[in-house]
Formats: C-alpha cells, structure tokens, sequence
C-alpha cells in the first residue's frame, strides 16, 4: 500500500512529502482557513489541490508549534512567497512548498528554506536554456542526463525559492554545483548569502521516483 506522507528529513529543515490523494490523511487539518478559500485558485482541479497542500502544511506546522492546525494561518509576501502568520506570539517556522500532481513536498525551517520535486519517470525534453554553461557540461558527462538535469533543476528552483524571488530572476545565471552524493553549492552573484544546507536526493514516493531539493539560508 503506498504511504500518504512521508518524512524525509528532520533537522536543520524538515521536509516531509505528502500524496495529496489520501484526503482521509489531511482530515485532522479541519476545514480550510477563510484565507486559504479566499487563496485558492477558482478552477478545479487546481483548486482541491491546493487545498490540500494548505490543510498538509498546517498539519506539518501544527504539529512543530505545539497547536492545532486551526491555529496556522498561512499567507503570502509580495512575491508569493509562503509565510507562516503567528499564533499569538509563538515564533513562526519558515515555511516552503512544491507540488507536481497528487506529491507535494513542504520544508519547514527556522531560516529561510526553499523545497523543489520533479517526477524523474516522466520524459521531456529538458529546457537547457535555463542551465548555466559549467552544468551544461556536467549533465552532458553525466552516466544519467536526464536525472541529473533534474536534481540540477530542482536544487535551482530550491534556492530560488528560498530567496523569496522563484523565477523572477534568470536561472542561467546561477550554477549548482554537486558536493559529494547529496549536497549542493550555489555560485550567484546576486545572492548576499551561501546556501547554509542544501540537498538534493531521489526518492521513491507515491509510486514514483521522485528528485527532491532542499535548501536554507544562513
Ligand atoms: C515560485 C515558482 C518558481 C514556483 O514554480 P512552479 O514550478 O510553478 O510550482 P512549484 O510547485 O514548484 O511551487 C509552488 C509554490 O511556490 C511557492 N512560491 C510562489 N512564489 C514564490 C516565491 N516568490 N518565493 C518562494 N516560493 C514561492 C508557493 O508556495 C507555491 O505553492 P502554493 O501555491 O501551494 O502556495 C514560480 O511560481 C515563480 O517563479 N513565481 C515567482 C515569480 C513569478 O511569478 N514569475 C512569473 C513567471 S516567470
């Protein structure tokens, strides 16, 4: 039987992956914010799914501020950033979140983080235009272009997010750069900091492969 969420990893950033296809799993959230209905988008199926990544989100922040969901409000910075609101003066956790169909992953942290997924058993045609030239190079010698075009482009998408700017800015411009099996170093003029943790791993989840990045800053 496959699993409705699962952990897979707890500190310094949690980072949990939910299969948004078990609404009995999200039934202890409780019924939907007024903010997150009046958030969601009004068109189905996009609307019950983000829904769901919301009740899965106040769950996961609930249950590491010591309330019930009901308590977590999550609103959105002008870039459309997450932030956790908080509950009468309890300090809130950073909050991130990426979803492709029924998974979604969320990372919780006490920095700034940013969470990214892509599916690896998908084809596609993979955009090369966003990569910078050194990973060009790198995934063209790579024994597994396509996964390694991935975990390039999730680690990316990752510490854009954990910036706050997702891809109002040019991805090409930034370079990941592998650092032993599972961490990852940026090299961005712009940013005024270093990843302080950055991951990046495949997963088998909801009956899938699945490439996962993490990423807080300092
Ligand atoms: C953030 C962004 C990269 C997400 O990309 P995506 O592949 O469509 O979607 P993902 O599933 O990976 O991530 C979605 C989550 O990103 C988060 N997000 C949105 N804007 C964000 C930002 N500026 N910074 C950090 N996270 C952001 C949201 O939490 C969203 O989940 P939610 O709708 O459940 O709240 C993209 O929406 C983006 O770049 N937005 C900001 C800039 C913009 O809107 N540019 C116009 C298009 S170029």
């Amino acid at each position: 039987m496959k699993a409705p969420c699962m952990s897979i990893a707890a500190a310094p950033v949690e980072v949990a992956l939910f299969d948004l296809a078990y609404a009995t799993a999200l039934a202890p959230a409780g019924a939907p914010s007024p903010r997150d209905l009046a958030d969601a988008p009004p068109r189905e199926p996009s609307r019950t799914l983000f829904l769901a990544r919301r009740a899965a989100a106040r769950m996961l922040a609930a249950r590491r501020l010591g309330r019930p969901p009901s308590d977590i409000d999550i609103a959105r910075d002008a870039h459309g950033a997450p932030r956790i609101l908080a509950p009468d003066g309890a300090r809130p956790p950073h909050i991130s979140l990426a979803a492709r169909a029924n998974i979604c992953a969320i990372a919780l942290g006490d920095a700034r983080v940013g969470v990214d997924l892509e599916p690896i058993d998908e084809p596609f045609e993979p955009p090369m235009n966003v990569l910078h030239p050194a990973e060009r190079a790198r995934i063209a010698a790579s024994a597994d272009p396509h996964e390694a075009f991935l975990r390039v482009w999730t680690a990316k998408e990752a510490w854009l997010k954990a910036c706050g700017t997702g891809l109002a800015r040019e991805p090409a411009r930034i370079e990941i750069r592998p650092v032993g099996a599972q961490g990852f170093a940026v090299r961005d003029a712009a940013a005024t900091a270093e990843p302080a943790f950055a991951r990046s791993v495949v997963v088998a989840f909801g009956g899938r492969r699945v490439a996962l990045a993490w990423a807080a800053l300092a």
